[in-house]
């Protein structure tokens, strides 16, 4: 049975645990202020905040209801729309969509309310651009967004008086949540353990399944991997990073040893989808989805990670990452088996890191191309060890051996690089697609392989030198 709370109330339901949580919230309890949309993850009509507790304390997402199976949720505090009104109405957030101007035909506006609220409810240093950033998933055809912008700054600046020792009662007193939101963290140690692990096809965040096989899956034997403890977290040792398997973009790109030891890591991770997709979306269903574009995928081939695959009986294997990808979609992994861990070797003070995406708009886009890299050099400029992977120019997510097995043992220079691109073009095949032609992929493939090391090493190579 899958348990949680919608708003106020306390849900059991033997409904099947494929059914999208958003037809659930609008067919089942009838809330139609989340609205439906696209249905694809794009447009934030359907937005709603998951609440669980983490750390000990009470934090919420937004997420898109569209692409969530309701097993998902089991044990959080699921908010729509209609649970975010305060007792004297409309809140805070939705006063300053009004006040501002906010809001147009409406449709909408109970995403990017709940976007906001959200924001209210887990920011700790509130600022505009956050607050902005906060509503990233969501789409809106008639305010232009400046009105949306101009509600988001009026949010945080109320916001920079929220009592971080007690929120939930800050933010009840202040009217930006009803104030039955305070009985919410005990509320939620009602529920029994996690779902047991059963069925057969794997399934996580479902950002990628539930794209494009919803009425499949609704009845499918599911085997639900999305916040499960074991597979969730991100772990180092002296040497290593461990990434359990559902892990979510959004752990990714706020883990604090991944910003200090990868200075771009935070801007890098800001290419990935949306907020919402991010907070839901898995890495290991961007390994399995295996999209030759996938950002995560080529962001841990650059790294050379491993992953731990863990089959019914129990029984590990590791294999490197890069030999995962055998084919379009055709991976070295049996059905029964799931991903566990992710792993890579974290860098010495004589590493590199760089990760590059071009799309046709800057943020919210799948890339034409992308590629990251990772150079560990010795004394004397000699490259010591070099990974470096590439999306969008084949039929697989790939890890560029033999350009990196060229460069390998010899010295740094703009000659290396003009030398090395011609292997890389040797070992690409890109094709013309909606993302771009064969020949402006092959165009980007070279610009972006030579402004790793632009990036990387400014004093030494200079652009001039490489075009
Ligand atoms: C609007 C939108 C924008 C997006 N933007 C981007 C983007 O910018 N960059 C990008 O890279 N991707 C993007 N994606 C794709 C997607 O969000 C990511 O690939 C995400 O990481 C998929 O994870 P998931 O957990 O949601 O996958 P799911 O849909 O749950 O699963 C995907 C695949 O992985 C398998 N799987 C899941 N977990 C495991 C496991 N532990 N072991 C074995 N198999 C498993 C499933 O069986 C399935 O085959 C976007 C998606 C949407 C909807
Ligand atoms: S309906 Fe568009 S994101 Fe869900
Ligand atoms: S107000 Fe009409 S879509 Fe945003």
């Amino acid at each position: 049975m899958i348990e949680f709370i919608l708003n106020n109330e306390t849900v059991r339901t033997d409904l099947s645990p494929g059914m999208t949580l958003l037809d659930y919230v609008r067919y089942e309890a009838n809330l139609r202020g989340t609205k439906i949309g696209c249905r694809e993850g794009d447009c934030g009509a359907c937005t709603v905040l998951l609440g669980s507790i983490r750390d000990q304390k009470l934090k919420y997402i937004s997420a898109t209801s569209c692409l969530t199976p309701l097993a998902n949720v089991h044990g959080m505090h699921v908010v729509t729309i209609e649970g975010l009104n305060t007792e004297g109405g409309l809140n805070k957030v939705q006063k300053a969509f009004v006040d501002c101007s906010g809001t147009q035909c409406g449709f909408c506006t109970p995403g990017f309310v709940t976007s906001l609220c959200g924001y209210a409810l887990n920011c700790e240093n509130a600022n505009a651009m956050d607050a902005v950033g906060s509503m990233d998933g969501n789409i809106c055809r008639c305010t232009g967004y400046k009105s949306i912008e101009r509600a988001a700054a009026v949010v945080a600046d109320q916001l920079q008086e929220k009592d971080h020792n007690l929120p939930l009662k800050w933010l009840a007193g202040e009217e930006f949540i009803p104030a039955w939101f305070e009985d919410i963290p005990e509320r939620l140690g009602q529920f029994s353990a996690e779902l047991p692990v059963s069925g057969e096809k794997a399934i996580g965040g479902g950002t990628d399944l539930f794209v494009h096989h919803q009425d499949v899956l609704q009845e499918a034997p599911l085997k639900f991997l999305f916040g499960k403890k074991d597979l969730t977290g991100i772990e180092f040792s002296d040497t290593e990073c461990i990434i359990h398997a559902s892990s979510t973009a959004a752990d990714l790109i706020d883990n604090a040893r991944l910003q200090s030891v990868f200075p771009g890591w935070h801007s890098y991770m800001k290419l990935v989808s949306s907020t919402p997709i991010r907070n839901i979306g898995t890495v290991a269903g961007n390994l399995v989805n295996a999209s030759p574009i996938g950002d995560l995928t080529i962001l841990l081939l650059g790294l050379n990670a491993r992953i731990v695959l863990l089959d019914n009986e129990d029984l590990t294997r590791t294999l490197p990452l890069k030999e995962f990808y055998l084919d379009y979609k055709k991976l070295d992994k049996m059905e029964s088996e799931i991903i566990s861990r992710i792993i890579f070797d974290l860098p010495d003070m004589d590493s590199h890191f760089h990760f590059e995406k071009v799309c046709k708009r800057k943020y919210l886009d799948i890339a034409s191309v992308n590629t990251a890299i990772q150079i560990r050099m010795s004394e004397g400029r000699i490259i010591k060890e070099i990974h470096c992977s590439m999306g969008g120019v084949g039929p697989i997510p790939l890890y560029l051996k033999n350009t990196v097995s060229f460069m390998t043992g010899k010295v740094l220079s703009s000659e290396l690089i003009r030398e090395s691109v011609d292997i890389l073009q040797s070992e690409i095949k890109p094709i013309s697609d909606a993302r771009g032609s064969a020949d402006y992929k092959r165009l980007l493939a070279s610009q972006l392989f030579f402004s790793h090391f632009i990036e990387l090493f400014p004093e030494e190579i200079k652009g001039e030198e490489l075009l």
